[in-house]
């Protein structure tokens, strides 16, 4: 249930969630790191309702992240399997619901063909959803979606004096989108991890505890009203 201390009419438009801790929680129950992988899914979906429920707009969740790949090569196989295996088991579900589910981050090489047809579908079968947009941050890094927006700006020949925020944030993967008013990362780590750095700064971050495959929508709404208690500045002074 939605906290009746939790202000509707204050949510947060945009919230990104660093999902992380799923291998200690295997670790802990004595099961391999990718049992943890597994009961994150879950956790996502129920996130992912409450999200719709208390009236967010975009959800952007961190899958894969661009150094990910350093893990032993069985876990990288085991999260691009069940990725896949995500969006067969959820798509229409979420599609029912109106979500939009979009992907950001680099499509190269190392991504199996079969798990990019299936973003393809995802996205092409939500596209025209409008309640909620599930942004999938998947082979996803910062400071390599940086890098694909200055490549952009020179390939599309921007002068010198045309280079301005507007013409780079403009060149990221979801110009459309909001920045994110919110970041929460589970598990009790204190860092972005390469978390959609251009976009965050401003966001506010709330840091949980938690770990990933416990994090219910009951934990979504205490960080928002975290959130709601925060006093946000932009550079200014209070009016
Ligand atoms: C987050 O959980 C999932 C991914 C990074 C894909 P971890 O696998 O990082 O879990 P911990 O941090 O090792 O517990
Ligand atoms: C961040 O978690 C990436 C994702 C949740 C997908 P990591 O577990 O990879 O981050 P570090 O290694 O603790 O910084
Ligand atoms: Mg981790």
């Amino acid at each position: 249930m939605i906290p009746a201390s939790l202000d509707a009419h204050f949510v947060p438009h945009h919230v990104g969630v660093v999902m992380d801790g799923n291998g200690r929680w295997a670790t802990r129950r004595g099961l391999a790191r990718t049992a943890g992988h597994g009961a994150g899914e879950e956790a996502l979906v129920d996130t992912a309702y409450g999200a719709l429920a208390v009236g967010v707009k975009v959800l952007t969740v961190y899958a894969f992240s661009t150094e990910n790949w350093r893990r032993p090569i069985d876990e990288v196989r085991y999260l691009m399997n069940f990725n896949r295996g995500l969006l067969e088991r959820r798509q229409h579900e979420l599609h029912a619901e109106g979500v939009r589910i979009t992907f950001s981050g680099r499509r190269d090489w190392r991504v199996p063909k079969g798990v990019l047809k299936r973003m393809d579908e995802a996205a092409q079968l939500t596209k025209d959803n409008r309640v909620m947009t599930l942004n999938i941050a998947f082979n996803y890094g910062g400071r390599a979606e940086i890098v694909d927006a200055v490549k952009r700006l020179v390939q599309d020949r921007v002068p010198v004096d045309k280079i301005d925020e507007k013409a780079i944030r403009e060149r990221l993967y979801h110009p459309e989108l909001p920045d994110p008013d919110l970041m929460v990362r589970t598990s009790g780590e204190f860092r972005t991890s390469n978390f959609l750095l251009w976009e965050m700064a401003y966001a506010e971050l709330v840091f949980t505890e938690v770990l990933w495959p416990d994090f219910r929508r009951e934990d979504l709404y205490a960080a928002i009203e975290e959130y709601q208690r925060r006093d946000r500045r932009f550079g200014g002074v209070d009016s």
